[in-house]
């Protein structure tokens, strides 16, 4: 049997043009393409019989994006709680196509994408997380930092990427500080380039009233480690259970991704730390164990001020977009390369082959 893949994913999309490229390069016919549009617009959808399914993201796609939240500027913060039901329902579609093996479970998309979730999922299972609540106001918020002492806190929508809505928050003897990059334009919040803060206290609690009917998980702020001042996290790519890659992010303000002007930083910081690398890579394949059924994950892992500690800040289902980087082991095999090594070899094995 020879291996043939599929993928739903956004026609044009570049994880589309990058997996197929990986796929090619190893001489396996083109994978054939189930659009997110068709998915999510209840159209016909399919795919070869016996194809290996990649589920990937619909990426930056307006129409996907109406068809998720409803019509509307797709830069706006928000909405989170009707993209989740209808993701979650495209999902359902995609896990009912006959004749394919599904390289995602559908289900664990899901936990990856609720952040609160995934929290509980992680720490569960002992992989070190923030600790947590949830808030569904921002007088909630208040009073639950209040109730347990904390000053600072990640304000997350539960169902946010790409740091959209996430605030930075402190509240220090009667003055509050919120940092994020969500701004209100013509009375609708949006996603900007540029995180700002928001030091007024009914400009904060509006903007977090504004979030929460969407949910929110609020996470205790861990101090990061930086690099000539700037704080970093790290991306790192799990393949079949293991890390294959990592990226330093080192942000301009508490949050690092790199659409907000966070810049890959030197790896070594952390690599050159053996104890503290090996904390690193144990905390993201604890992660990457509460998911078996996904092929990849991209785990958010902070390292903290004291060089120490490690945090998981989230584990993303489409988390391997770095295009160009090559592997740990120094394969120079990208994370498109990686997944269909892992698939090949698993195909080789489970037919009895080295
Ligand atoms: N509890 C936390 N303490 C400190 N920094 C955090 C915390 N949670 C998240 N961050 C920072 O904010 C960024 C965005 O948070 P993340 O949970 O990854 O959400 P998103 O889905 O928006 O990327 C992270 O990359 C990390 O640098
Ligand atoms: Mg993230």
């Amino acid at each position: 049997m020879t291996v043939r893949f599929a993928v739903v994913g956004t026609p044009g999309d570049r994880r589309v043009a990058l997996f197929r490229a990986a796929v090619l390069a190893r001489g396996l016919a083109e994978p054939s393409l189930v659009s997110w549009r068709d998915v999510l617009a209840g159209r016909e959808i399919g795919a070869p019989a016996g194809a290996l399914l990649r589920i990937d993201s619909p990426g930056e796609d307006a129409e996907s994006d109406a068809l998720l939240r409803g019509p509307g500027d797709p830069a706006r913060v928000g909405g989170g709680a009707s993209w989740y039901a209808a993701f979650t329902k495209g999902l359902a579609r995609v896990a009912a196509i006959p004749g394919v093996e599904l390289l995602g479970d559908v289900g664990e998309i899901a936990v990856m994408f609720d952040k609160r979730s995934c929290h509980a999922v992680l720490d569960r299972a002992g992989v070190p997380v923030p600790p947590a609540f949830p808030a569904g106001s921002y007088d909630e918020l208040r009073e639950r930092m209040a109730e347990r002492g904390w000053a600072r806190v990640f304000v997350k929508p539960a169902h946010g990427s790409s740091a959209s809505g996430v605030v930075a928050f402190q509240a220090h003897a009667g003055r509050v500080k919120a940092v994020t990059s969500a701004a209100w334009l013509d009375g609708v919040l949006r996603n900007s380039l540029k995180l700002r803060a928001y030091e007024d206290e009914e400009g904060v609690r509006a903007l977090v009233d504004a979030l929460a009917p969407d949910g929110l998980h609020v996470e205790r702020w861990f101090p990061k480690a930086s690099i000539d001042g700037r704080a970093y996290d790290l991306r790192v790519v799990t393949v079949a259970g293991t890390p294959t890659h990592a990226v330093v992010r080192v942000g301009r303000g508490p949050m690092t991704n790199l659409h907000l002007g966070g810049e890959r930083g030197d790896l070594d910081v952390v690599r050159s730390r053996p104890a503290l690398w090996t904390r690193v890579l144990d905390a993201c394949a604890g992660a990457a164990a509460c998911f078996p059924g996904s092929l990849a994950t991209g785990v958010d892992v902070m390292v903290g001020a004291d060089l120490r500690s490690v945090a998981v800040a989230e584990v993303n289902a489409f988390g391997d977009l770095l295009p160009g980087l090559g592997d740990l082991s120094g394969n120079e095999r990208d994370t498109y390369a990686e997944q269909v090594k892992a698939v090949i070899d698993g195909h080789a094995r489970r037919r009895g082959q080295p």
